[in-house]
């Protein structure tokens, strides 16, 4: 990333943290590499087929992390295993996928990842849309809508027809890329029963914004499954829980989503911005994936966001996002070169006041540095010239007025300031 986008997506990772802060997620730093065996339990064929594996020098089988997810957890499992729940984490950095590289899609990739471990009720599940809702909208980005799910619905009627979980899975990830006729035909070929399949049929076609209306339409139809109805009971929980905070999230329901990760048991959601078909965020709840790292059974539900693909987002969408500027940069230089090491000793001083300063060091004529210094949109320069030493002054030149004032060199930094003043008012 060049310097424009690396700040971009700086800011982009710095209001997550402010976000994590603000619902009080605290920060972990999860390695890179883990054991190949950690990093694909539960994680899907689909992931595990795009996992970047070798064998470190030891003989191990090692992977880059395709998500945080599996690190949280097994930290849980572990060495926080006695600590007083429910946790509230957040992690960011990069992340590997062998993904078909093309916009918005890349091998090396960043997310920011929160989980909330230990509740499972739907105040913890509306709590992750909720801060979802909070970082796009804090981030800046508009017309967002939130697409959400219930793992449980479908799992509940499969189960009850004794559909086998392996091929469970093999059915909801071609869910997940909306092949919905060839996981029909899939479950078919089991042996499902046909009213089975015209309650599938039925409820795969529920989706809407009038989130309540769907609801209501998926607890008729899945009236004669037990585990589902009680799915479909908790999304509408979890639901109304946004809806009475006061949020005002634009979310569908849609009865047919899945998701590739294997470990949901529960409530799904990924977000999406019209300018792009692909999702900037998903998550869900997992409540089993502790226990399978040798943890207490510890319910939990979490999500992550994809920065890249914010970053995109933000710059496609009109007017693009404003970063709230940084504080006033300059360059101070020497127009002697036997002055270099007074200029360099200004520059200092300046710094000493925290303001952003680069030094000239390559010797060049004053007008080729400041011709430089508007193209990097630079505040101000400090001319650093013989005539004025002798009097211990220096030129401070506004590079936006082109104006220039005499200062003296205990008063620099104040005269730099006096003129971000006088432009403000
Ligand atoms: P995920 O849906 O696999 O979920 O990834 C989350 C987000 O990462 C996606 O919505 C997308 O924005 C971004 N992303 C995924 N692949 C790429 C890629 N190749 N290039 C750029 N961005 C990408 C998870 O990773 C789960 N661990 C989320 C979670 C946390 N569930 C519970 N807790």
């Amino acid at each position: 990333m060049l310097p424009e986008e690396a700040r971009l997506l700086r800011f982009v990772e710095s209001n997550a943290r402010t976000v994590a802060s603000l619902y009080g997620y605290r920060e972990i730093i999860t390695p890179v590499v883990e054991t190949y065996e950690l990093l694909s339990a539960k994680a899907g064929e689909e992931v595990k087929s795009r996992m970047f594996v070798f064998k470190d020098l030891g003989g191990r089988d090692v992977a880059l992390r395709p998500e945080f997810t599996a690190s949280v957890a097994r930290l849980v499992a572990s060495t926080l295993r006695a600590q007083p729940k429910p946790f509230r984490l957040f992690c960011a950095g990069t992340i590997y996928r062998y993904d078909e590289p093309q916009r918005g899609r890349y091998r090396e990739f960043w997310q920011s990842n929160y989980e909330l471990m230990g509740s499972s009720r739907p105040e913890a599940d509306a709590e992750v849309l909720l801060l979802t809702d909070r970082l796009m909208k804090n981030s800046g980005l508009k017309n967002y809508a939130m697409k959400i799910g219930h793992v449980g619905v479908l799992r509940g009627i499969f189960n009850q027809e004794k559909f086998d979980e392996k091929a469970q899975n093999s059915a909801m990830q071609l869910m997940d890329k909306k092949q919905y006729e060839e996981a029909l035909n899939l479950i078919s070929e089991s042996g499902f029963p046909d009213d089975g399949l015209k309650t599938l049929r039925e409820l795969i076609s529920l989706r809407g914004n009038n989130v309540f209306d769907i609801t209501n339409c998926m607890m008729k139809c899945v009236s004669a499954y037990e585990q589902a109805t009680k799915a479909v009971e908790n999304l509408n929980d979890i639901l109304k829980m946004v809806a009475e905070s006061g949020a005002k999230i634009n979310m569908t329901v849609d009865a047919g989503f899945a998701r590739g990760l294997e470990y949901y048991t529960g409530m799904i959601c990924e977000i999406f911005v019209p300018e792009f078909d692909i999702a900037l965020g998903g998550g869900g709840r997992y409540d089993r994936l502790i226990e399978l790292f040798g943890g207490e059974p510890t319910p939990a539900v979490g999500i992550a966001h994809g920065m890249d693909r914010m970053m995109l987002a933000l710059q496609n969408q009109s007017p693009p996002v404003r970063i709230v500027p940084e504080s006033k940069a300059g360059v101070v230089i020497p127009i002697q070169r036997h002055l270099a090491a007074k200029a360099a000793q200004i520059a200092e001083t300046l710094r000493e006041e925290n303001m952003r300063v680069e030094l000239e060091i390559m010797g060049r004529k004053m007008t080729k540095v400041l011709e430089e210094a508007d193209k990097k949109k630079l505040n101000f320069a400090v001319l650093v010239g013989e005539k004025e030493l002798e009097s211990r002054s220096v030129v401070v030149r506004n590079l936006l007025t082109r104006e220039q004032k005499t200062a003296r060199l205990d008063e620099i930094a104040e005269t730099i300031r006096q003129r971000d003043e006088h432009e403000a008012s």
